[in-house]
């Protein structure tokens, strides 16, 4: 219940607090892709944490006499006038739930582990990583608050900055919205997946190829719009279900290749909704489709069981297992690497999820 989360007033205000989050990225295996007012996402999805690509913000709090939100930004180190409008509605989205946070001016500093404008959005990492401080110093306000209910709410905050960001909390596999097979699943925020996981996917790796570092033509809330009235949205959503359904076989199996059916699936699916939209828009770059061409011939020529997957851009995420860390970083030098911008990739891998420094 969304009233689960509106926290009273504490009885006194305490000058100040400082505290700092480190949240990381994370990358759907089953893709969200269209949601309904309020951050309601129209299909479950699940994804893994990531491990490097992270977000750290630290955040200093002093109380103020007068209402309203006053906040200053740093992304390393420098001011960031373009990020304040986005900012600036997610306090005000979440202001209900924390009616204690207008009486605080707050200091945002933040940096991430990733290059500026490598086109891997900083969004899941850096909701989370503001969501967790915002509860942290709830819990600080509320020290009786339990364990439980401060992952619970941090996550539903997060998801109010951008959706996907609820499932960067924790690790290594968080998923979001109902699924009747999941019983803890909800659509307000992200819950880690209990249902096993064979040993073969802990220590999967995640290699990010930047086939595009530039800002992406159509932002992920037009796109999330464009399932309104699309022709195949029905059938999506009801895909969507089916492949958790198949995924939590695969994990709790250790079935490799049904995992490459369906995440592949999923990957090419989302582009598919996109480029069947009205309007219609493209992401993927000629690039992108010469990677994922060369993965299949690297399948069909070796016994790896590498696979891609694509976000809403035109970077390709390359998961495999940590026991073939060294064939495929070989096969990226020799034969990936120059569909790179600039040559440039992100060796990451799959983490546990958000840590307070
Ligand atoms: O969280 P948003 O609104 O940026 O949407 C993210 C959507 C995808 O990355 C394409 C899929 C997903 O589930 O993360």
């Amino acid at each position: 219940m969304v009233n689960d989360f509106i926290s009273g007033l504490p009885e006194a205000f305490p000058e100040s607090y400082e505290c700092t989050w480190k949240s990381p990225s994370n990358i759907a295996l089953v893709k969200y892709w269209g949601k309904r007012e309020g951050q309601i996402p129209a299909n479950p999805s699940i994804s893994f944490t990531l491990d490097h690509c992270a977000t750290t913000t630290t955040v200093k709090f002093k109380a103020k006499p007068d209402k309203g939100f006053d906040f200053q930004l740093l992304l390393e180190g420098s001011p960031q006038p373009s990020f304040h409008p986005k900012i600036g509605k997610f306090l005000e989205r979440i202001a209900s739930y924390m009616p204690f946070l207008e009486s605080y001016s707050m200091d945002i500093n933040t940096s991430n582990s990733f290059p500026h404008s490598s086109g891997i959005a900083s969004s899941a990492s850096g909701m989370s990583a503001l969501a967790l401080c915002l509860m942290s110093l709830e819990k600080f306000l509320f020290p009786e608050m339990d364990d439980a209910y401060f992952w619970r709410k941090a996550s539903f905050l997060a998801r109010l900055g951008s959706g996907s960001a609820c499932r960067s909390l924790e690790g290594p596999l968080v998923s979001w919205g109902e699924h009747r097979n999941i019983p803890v699943s909800s659509d307000l925020y992200g819950t880690p997946y209990r249902g096993g996981m064979h040993p073969v996917f802990s220590g999967y790796q995640d290699t990010i190829l930047l086939v595009d570092k530039g800002q992406k033509q159509v932002s992920s809330t037009v796109g999330h719009g464009l399932m309104h009235g699309h022709p195949f949205a029905d059938a999506r959503f009801s895909q969507a279900h089916h492949n958790l359904d198949e995924l939590m076989k695969v994990l709790t199996a250790g079935d490799q290749d049904g995992f490459i059916r369906i995440v592949e699936s999923e990957a090419l699916t989302l582009h598919a909704m996109m480029m069947s939209s009205q309007p219609y828009f493209i992401l993927m770059k000629p690039n992108t489709l010469e990677i994922i061409n060369r993965i299949w011939k690297f399948r069909e020529e070796n016994t790896s069981k590498l696979c891609f997957t694509l976000d809403a851009g035109a970077n390709v995420h390359l998961l495999y297992p940590a026991s073939e860390k060294e064939e495929v970083l070989k096969f990226i030098e020799a034969e990936l690497v120059g569909y790179c911008e600039h040559g440039q990739y992100i060796c990451d891998r799959v983490g546990t999820g958000a840590k307070q420094l």
